[in-house]
Order: C-alpha cells, then sequence, then structure tokens
C-alpha cells in the first residue's frame, strides 16, 4: 500500500474514557482539523495547519465541515441473519425456531453464504462500521465466505463458526468433537491472518452441551488471543431454561465461568437480566458485554442497566453492537439513539459522547482492538468515517440551533441514517463514497 492522504474536516477522538473523566477531558475535536493517513495507518491527528506542515508529499481530500472519526465498531452481529431483518411478532426463544434455524439452514451453500457475507459487509460499510464481531452458521464454509469477502474489502473482522449440539435442527448440529476439530482448523487457517480474528463461538448454552462448552473452553486455552463470544442473560423464558439445563450452576453467567469462557476477550451479548452475582462476577473477571438495544427492543427482551454496569469505579468494559437480525438495523446511529431511549426508560441519559465512545472505543475494548482500531491517534490502522453533520433537511434544521459538539453528536444519534456517512476508508483505502 502507498496512500500517503490527509482529510480535512472536523476530527472526533477519544483521550479518555468519558465515564470516567467526563465527555470535556475525554474528547479531542478540532473543528479546522485533519487526520494524515500513511500506508494503512494513521500518523497524525490534530489541527489542518499542523497536519499540513508535517505531511509533506501527502494528497488532500477538504471534506470541509463533515465531521471525521474512527470508523463504527460493532462488537455483535449475525451476518447470516440480514435476510431475516425486520420478521414479525416473535420474542427470543420463538423467533430462533421460526425465523433463525431455517435462514441458517441455507449456509451449507458456499455460493449462498458469500453472497450474504458480500451484502452484509457492503451495509456496514454503507453504515461506517469497519470492524465487527460475526457469528457465521455452523458450517465452517460460512466462516470462509465470511473471511475471503472481508479480506477483499481490506477490513479488520472477526468471525467464528457457531457451535450447536443440542436443541437445534438436526442439520445445524456439529457434535463437541466436530465443533472442536472445525474451529481449531478454522483459526489455523484465518486467525491473525491479514486482518482476520477468530471468535470462538458457542451459540449461547441452551444449544451446547456440557462436553461441547468444555471443549470450547479447552479450545480457548490453546489459542489464548482469540476472541471467544456468546450469548448471555437476554430473555427471561431463557434464562429459566438455563438454570434447568444446568441445575448445578449458580446462574448463567456461571456456566461459562465453569467451562473457563470468561475472561478478557470473552464478548457476551445482552446481559440484560444479570443479578447481582454475576454482575460482580463479570466485573471482576474482565469480560465484556455487547449491548443490543435495537434488538433488545425489537425482540422484546428487556432494558440494559447500562448505569449500574458504566458508571462508578470499575466500568465494565461494554460495546455497542447491532445483532442483526435480532437488531432491526444496520445503522449505529439508530443504535445510539435505542441506547440512549433504553437508558431513559431507567432513568438515565446516555451522554452523546459516551454513546459514541461504546459505539467505536467501548466495542474496540471488547474485541481487544483498541490498541489499533476504533479511534484516531498515531500508529492506528487508518479505519476512518466521514460524516455530513447536515445530512437532511430535518437534520439542518436542528443543527441550525446545535450550539455546542454534544448537541451536534446528539442530532446525528438521534436522527441521521446512512446518507450521513459520506465515505469510509479501511485501512487508508477507499470503500466507500457518496
Ligand atoms: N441467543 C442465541 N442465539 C441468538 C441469536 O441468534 N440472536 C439473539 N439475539 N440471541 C440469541
Ligand atoms: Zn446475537
Amino acid at each position: 500500500m502507498a496512500e500517503n492522504l490527509v482529510l480535512k474536516g472536523q476530527t472526533l477522538s477519544f483521550a479518555d474514557d468519558p465515564f470516567l473523566v467526563g465527555p470535556e477531558a475525554a474528547v479531542e475535536h478540532y473543528s479546522d482539523g485533519a487526520v494524515w493517513m500513511q500506508d494503512g495507518l494513521i500518523r497524525g491527528v490534530g489541527p489542518a495547519m499542523e497536519i499540513l506542515d508535517t505531511a509533506t508529499g501527502a494528497t488532500v481530500v477538504d471534506y470541509g465541515d463533515y465531521l471525521i472519526t474512527a470508523g463504527f465498531v460493532d462488537c455483535h452481529a449475525h451476518y447470516p441473519q440480514l435476510p431475516i431483518i425486520a420478521s414479525y411478532g416473535e420474542h427470543l426463544l420463538a423467533w430462533l425456531e421460526k425465523y433463525t434455524f431455517p435462514i441458517e439452514r441455507r449456509f451449507n451453500d458456499p455460493g449462498h453464504a458469500r453472497a450474504a457475507a458480500d451484502l452484509f459487509l457492503d451495509e456496514c460499510l454503507r453504515n461506517g462500521i469497519t470492524t465487527s464481531s460475526v457469528y457465521a452458521t455452523v458450517h465452517s464454509s460460512s466462516v470462509d465466505a465470511f473471511f475471503e469477502a472481508a479480506t477483499e474489502r481490506n477490513l479488520r473482522m472477526a468471525c467464528g463458526k457457531v457451535l450447536m449440539d443440542r436443541n437445534a435442527p438436526e442439520e445445524l448440529c456439529d457434535t463437541a468433537e466436530s465443533g472442536y476439530e472445525q474451529s481449531k482448523a478454522l483459526i489455523g487457517k484465518w486467525h491473525q491472518v491479514d486482518r482476520c480474528v477468530y471468535a470462538i463461538t458457542p451459540r449461547f448454552a441452551p444449544t451446547s452441551t456440557p462436553a461441547q462448552l468444555e471443549a470450547a473452553g479447552e479450545l480457548w486455552k490453546e489459542h489464548p488471543d482469540a476472541l471467544v463470544q456468546t450469548h448471555l442473560s437476554e430473555n427471561a423464558k431463557e434464562i429459566t431454561w438455563v438454570a434447568e439445563l444446568f441445575p448445578e450452576a449458580p446462574d448463567y453467567f456461571g456456566v461459562y465461568e465453569h467451562f473457563g469462557l470468561t475472561g478478557p476477550g470473552a464478548i457476551f451479548g445482552h446481559a440484560i437480566h444479570l443479578t447481582e452475582r454475576e454482575q460482580a462476577a463479570l466485573r471482576q473477571s474482565g469480560s465484556a458485554i455487547a449491548h443490543c438495544p435495537t434488538s433488545n427492543t425489537f425482540i422484546g427482551s428487556g432494558l440494559f442497566d447500562m448505569a449500574g454496569l458504566r458508571e462508578g469505579a470499575q466500568p465494565v468494559i461494554v460495546g455497542l453492537a447491532t445483532d442483526v437480525a435480532g437488531g432491526s438495523s444496520m445503522s449505529m446511529f439508530d443504535v445510539m439513539r435505542t441506547a440512549y431511549e433504553i437508558s431513559q426508560l431507567r432513568g438515565y441519559s446516555l451522554h452523546p459522547a459516551k454513546a459514541w465512545y461504546l459505539a467505536s472505543v467501548g466495542s474496540a475494548k471488547a474485541m481487544q482492538l483498541d490498541d489499533r482500531i476504533g479511534n484516531l491517534a498515531p500508529g492506528f490502522e487508518a479505519d476512518v468515517t466521514v460524516i455530513d453533520l447536515v445530512s437532511t433537511p430535518l437534520i439542518e434544521q436542528r443543527m441550525a440551533g446545535a450550539d455546542t459538539l454534544w448537541d451536534a453528536l446528539f442530532a446525528q444519534m438521534i436522527l441521521a441514517d446512512d446518507r450521513a456517512i459520506r465515505a469510509t476508508y479501511a485501512q487508508g483505502r477507499l470503500v466507500h463514497q457518496i
């Protein structure tokens, strides 16, 4: 790669965690700023005059008043489920049976999987998402299809083969042994190849036998730099079912603890209805939560306790996630807006700086990639999105009364959609523009 580019515009980056130090101290904003990207990495971020002085020989792209920020990071999504987005009328367990399992069966066809991966990744880029942690299906070839499509687009993506050996249609089941062997082979083939990251992916406790969860824990011990992703405490019936299936465990999180599936690099989707013990154990373990607000409202799962988990001296690592297609949108603006609305219903107002942090740095931390993606800083991979802050007449009208950066960011997360995403760069390469 030989890109040497300066993007001029407003820049937004994070010097710290706004939940810990407050929005003013956490956010760095240059209204007349620039980002210098060379050979796929960010070389500098700051006032345009300073950057232009140092970036000798760079091509300058002037984005005017557009906001230049790190690409969004989605730390929990199911690419095979995109075709069933907006499916009516069910809650989690019936939704899985009625919509999800039937569509996932079709991924035994590698051509189908590749077309679905292409569509999913193009939707990500149109929405300014440059990294996701993605569930494939039980079929190994669905992981191959996804990583091939991601590599073609130059994207840093995590993905894993779903492990299920019970309580699912037979064609979607592996065994403890075959699931382990296939996952291990996929790690050998893809993990840390180009920009790919492997995620060991037991779907959730109800669809794995103890033997399969044990094998997944063993595999993680053998490959500790891979991620683990699964679901936790999303829905009341699911939680009751887990208690029946694992009577020895103290609670749902305790099941994963028992099999060595908790700790830094483990990402738990949802985590809505945690007991006090689970909250404390999760916090102490260094595990992360993928908060999936548009899914939690759409399939009616419940109201996530953002304040309880993130405010205070030792916040849990939380990232934001679309959870398509339990989630009803590919837009991180929708995800941030719904996170705000759920918090409102719990009596807590999520500040826009905190929402944007969770949608970028928070998710990167969940994926243990926060030293290289999710922020604009020298040495970081140049995954960047460019946002038009007046992308519709309604937003233009609202922005006329927006006196502060916080007003402007808040107006975007409440009102904007994919029309606001004017350009997306992956490792310095332009991969989407309108
Ligand atoms: N729990 C187990 N599998 C799934 C899934 O595919 N989506 C959601 N939202 N929850 C799950
Ligand atoms: Zn999910």
